[in-house]
């Protein structure tokens, strides 16, 4: 391909627009139709732009003009660019859980990139379940992409305190909760909590994932932490669609990039920014869809070695605005960089090393640390097994509370969280700072699709106490801006016959996070006895796409993806020429 990116030889979308034939005709006449000369696109790489912008999330509003952006950087590189929508997830609105809906956002962008003559795909996401979404589709697709996210929001300020949307909202819910903060102060914080358009300002699942997208390769050096609103948000935007058509010229697929090498380097950015045990999940959805043997092991091998760099909540003080300011993720990783695994290819074109190699360190230590001087120790997340969870489960250690780490107690079971919300604050529960809250019935089946519930609420009556953690246990994911000695993600689920669906209010737990152990000191006979008499919960949906996720979705510990849509599809310009040409239906 020349450097205007003229000379279309190889690329998937020749076999489109080529030839003088009756379906090179129709497809060339279907761009024209739009307004399009054929000057504009023929020969020319074909980038699609796919874009998870929707009016019903407010952190990806602002995707039309980072698209603009985008396709401003694509044609001044001589490639095409074509937008297109995908199936929108918003954390805040779409109801049960986003997390229910992974999966299908996931099919239709491996579908759509696959079934277009798209050379090279930009995947603009934000809001946490968009950008696994995009970045699971995109690699079993295996057409070459890059991934621009959507930024971090303004920080809101209350008060004359910078909040985070979340880690402080559950702070101050438990002030309303404890009669500490009126309810007119509560409307006043609603007011200022949502300032800008942009993703989750703290290092919750949004945030975390962006980085985590960088430590895999799969965007630009310095992508991840530029505030939504800021001018080089756009610019590195417009970057990103100038490296598109590269990437369709040279051909580098995400099965180059997303390597063993690269998950190890996205889960060392991972701990090293404190992030969101959500992240876990999709980072084991994604391996499954490239052929990488990752398991939560693996995770807890590296958590062992990597520690708390950036100080950012909610593990630490700032908010990602910061982290951007003291040099973002690419000064976090060249800390990191002993860590590293320097070979891995990235989207660059070039190494980890060799993009690092450029990157000076951070200029504000009280933001990103040294390996030396931490603001954490390693350990941050760890993956704990035993008796009650045999499939693993995973605690975010550096959000918790250190003396509940190693902690014995009687249980006080919940089944789901109606029960939860019917329970939790009467004043006659009988529960102390000593007991372990477990909620189950809200892993993937039972949820369903695992929603954010696994932080369950102090009960009122210790919070006035002056309780502010205690241990839980949970089948639920838990928000990336909550924190607490929570025990997630605890597999096999409390819907299938495992241990969590025999727990029993007053059984002891003991959890052990130095020695990785959580137990239920009940008899393994007994409880097999138990669970002879259980009876598993009734299906939540008998038709549709929840019955199909019912039916095929993994545990938390497989990365809650569909059995099917583990692995890749063929390379799509290995379809057959009829296949990709012969076809005009529907004209
Ligand atoms: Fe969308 Fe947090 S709610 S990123």
């Amino acid at each position: 391909m020349s450097e205007d990116g003229a000379g279309a030889e190889g690329l998937k979308s020749a076999r489109w627009f080529e030839g003088d034939d009756v379906p090179a005709f129709v497809h060339r006449t279907a761009l024209r139709a739009e307004g399009f000369a054929t000057a504009d696109f023929e020969g020319r790489p074909v980038i699609g732009i796919c874009n998870s912008w929707s009016e019903l999330i407010n952190c990806n509003v602002h995707f039309r003009a980072l698209s603009n952006s985008v396709k401003r950087g694509v044609m001044q590189a001589g490639g095409f660019p074509l937008e297109f929508p995908t199936m929108a997830l918003g954390e805040q609105l779409m109801k049960p859980t986003t997390m229910l809906y992974r999966n299908l956002m996931a099919m239709d962008v491996e579908e759509s990139i696959r079934a277009y003559p798209l050379d090279a795909v930009v995947l603009i996401a934000g809001c946490d379940k968009t950008v696994p979404a995009q970045l699971l589709g995109a690699a079993s697709a295996d057409v070459p992409a890059i991934m621009l996210t959507g930024g971090p929001a303004t920080p809101a300020v209350f008060r004359g305190k910078e909040i985070g949307v979340g880690t402080d909202l559950w702070e101050y819910t438990d002030d309303l909760r404890a009669g500490r903060m009126s309810r007119e102060e509560y409307d006043e914080l609603e007011a200022a909590s949502g300032p800008s358009v942009g993703h989750c300002p703290e290092m919750g699942t949004a945030s975390t994932l962006a980085a985590v997208v960088e430590g895999l390769g799969m965007t630009l050096p310095g992508a991840a932490a530029a505030p939504a609103v800021d001018a080089r948000r756009y610019q590195v935007a417009d970057a990103i669609g100038r490296r598109a058509v590269e990437l369709a010229g040279e051909a580098l697929r995400p099965s180059q990039i997303l390597t063993p090498a690269a998950f190890d380097n996205a889960i060392a950015v991972l701990l090293s920014v404190g992030g969101s045990t959500n992240a876990v999940i999709h980072l084991l959805a994604l391996a499954g869809r490239c052929g990488v043997a990752l398991d939560l092991d693996r995770f807890d091998e590296i958590a062992r070695q990597v520690p708390l760099l950036a100080d950012v909540r909610p593990s630490g003080k700032h908010l990602v605005e910061q982290l951007f300011h003291a040099g973002g993720v690419p000064a976090l990783m060249k800390e990191l960089e002993p860590l590293l695994e320097r070979e891995a290819l990235t989207v660059t074109g070039k190494s980890m090393g060799e993009n690092l190699a450029e990157v000076r360190p951070s200029s504000d230590r009280s933001v990103i640390a040294t390996l030396a001087e931490p603001v954490k120790p390693a350990e941050g997340m760890v993956v704990v097994r035993g008796s009650l969870a045999p499939g693993g489960a995973v605690i975010k250690a550096s959000a918790a509370d250190p003396d509940l780490l190693v902690h014995r107690g009687p249980a006080l079971v919940f089944d789901g969280i109606d029960d939860v919300i019917a329970r939790i604050d009467d004043p006659d529960l009988e529960v102390d700072a000593d007991s372990v809250l477990v909620l189950r019935g809200c892993g993937p089946i039972g949820g369903p699709g695992m929603p954010e519930w696994g932080a369950v609420p102090i009960p009122q009556k210790l919070l006035a106490a002056g309780v502010r953690d205690m241990v839980r246990v949970s089948d639920a994911r838990m928000s990336g801006t909550a924190y607490g000695a929570v025990a997630l993600h605890v597999s096999p689920e409390g819907a299938l016959a495992g241990p969590l669906a025999a727990v029993r209010t007053g059984d002891v737990i003991s959890l052990d996070v130095p020695a990785r152990r959580l137990d239920l000191e009940v008899p393994a006979e007994e409880i097999e006895r138990r669970l002879a008499d259980w009876t598993p919960p009734e299906p939540r949906f008998d038709r549709g796409y929840g019955s199909l996720f019912l039916e095929r979705v993994t545990q938390a510990d497989e990365g809650c993806d569909f059995d099917f849509l583990r692995g890749r599809s063929a390379d799509p310009a290995s379809e057959p020429y009829g296949v990709l040409r012969g076809m005009i239906g529907g004209w």
